[in-house]
């Protein structure tokens, strides 16, 4: 058993929190809104007013958050910081998908005061979440690594080691992007397939028994053909993926034409009103 502190109680850190107490660990549980602490201390997390003192007695901090002013609020924040709670030898885990920058200076700061730490955004959405079955995306030092490993398999059905914390973001990052980009395809394509006459419901089905349709576009087109719109990865979320994908893109030099095309489809989605929409939410601007 270990203590465990888990920074953020949003739709993803509450659900693989829960795995930690499945699993007999000791949570400590902070959110920016307290409110939203309360499913896990009913099942016997403790709650703490600050990530400072959830911190304090924990082994292992982690956090899930929505972005990088979040991240350096929960991690850095003045006083309240859960950096200045971590005991010695406590190890940091950031969760949260992020720019590259900040996470790697996250990791500079945590390094220059000895503190272990790891970059380790996952795939997968609140299924997966739920289900265990979240990909683990891990930046940082393979020795470090292996001490959370237990921790991470928690919730987590494979973990990859991808290099340091630049790396793991960028990687996705990369795949968020390709993702987002069939999205934004699929839900333009189902338009057409109905301006032509086709059901939803046909045109998925049809569409989903070729190759060129991946995986996770099936699942996508079979919500967008039941115009299934329930929160899993909101339209504001794949939103900030695009810019801080894009970002580091131009820190890089690299050229994303395809991607700056569909950020700006994206943009359009939250201007009509849909950004709170899973990304299948897309469709909405043509069907
Ligand atoms: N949803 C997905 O399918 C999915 C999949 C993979 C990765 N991710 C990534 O996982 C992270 C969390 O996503 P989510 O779906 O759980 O989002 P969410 O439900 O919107 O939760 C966001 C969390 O961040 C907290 N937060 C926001 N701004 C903050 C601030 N300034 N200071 C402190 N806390 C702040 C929120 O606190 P409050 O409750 O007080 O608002 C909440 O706990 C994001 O980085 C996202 O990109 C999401």
């Amino acid at each position: 058993m270990t203590n465990i502190a888990f920074l953020g109680m949003g739709a993803m850190g509450t659900r693989m929190a829960t795995h930690l107490l499945a699993a007999k660990h000791s949570l400590h549980v902070w959110n920016r809104t307290p409110e939203r602490c309360q499913p896990l201390v009913e099942q016997g997390a403790t709650a703490y007013a600050s990530p400072k003192e959830a911190a304090q007695a924990a082994e292992v901090v982690i956090a899930m958050v929505a972005d990088d002013e979040a991240s350096r609020q929960v991690w850095l924040g003045e006083i309240t910081g859960a950096i200045y709670g971590l005991k010695n030898g406590a190890v940091a885990v950031e969760y949260s998908t992020l720019t590259p920058s900040w996470s790697q200076e996250l990791a500079d700061k945590m390094a220059a005061l000895n503190y272990p730490f790891l970059a380790a955004p996952v795939v997968g959405s609140r299924p997966q979440a739920v289900a265990g079955q979240l990909i683990q995306l891990v930046g940082g030092d393979a020795a470090t690594l292996a001490t959370v490993h237990p921790i991470l398999e928690s919730h987590s059905g494979v973990i990859h080691h991808v290099g340091d914390a630049t790396a793991s973001m960028a990687l996705k990052l990369a795949i968020n992007t390709l993702f987002g980009i069939q999205v934004a395809a699929l839900g333009e394509i189902l338009g057409m397939l109905q301006k032509a006459g086709m059901s939803g419901e046909t045109a998925i089905d049809w569409l989903n028994q070729m190759p060129t349709t991946s995986p996770a576009l099936k699942g996508i087109g079979t919500l967008m053909a039941a115009q299934n719109y329930a929160p899993l990865f909101p339209i504001d979320l794949v939103e900030k993926d695009f810019r801080y994908g894009q970002a580091f893109a131009q820190a890089m030099g690299a050229n994303v034409p395809a991607a700056e095309a569909v950020r700006r489809i994206y943009q359009q989605a939250q201007q009509s009103g849909y950004g709170a929409d899973n990304i299948a939410g897309i469709a909405q601007l043509y069907c």
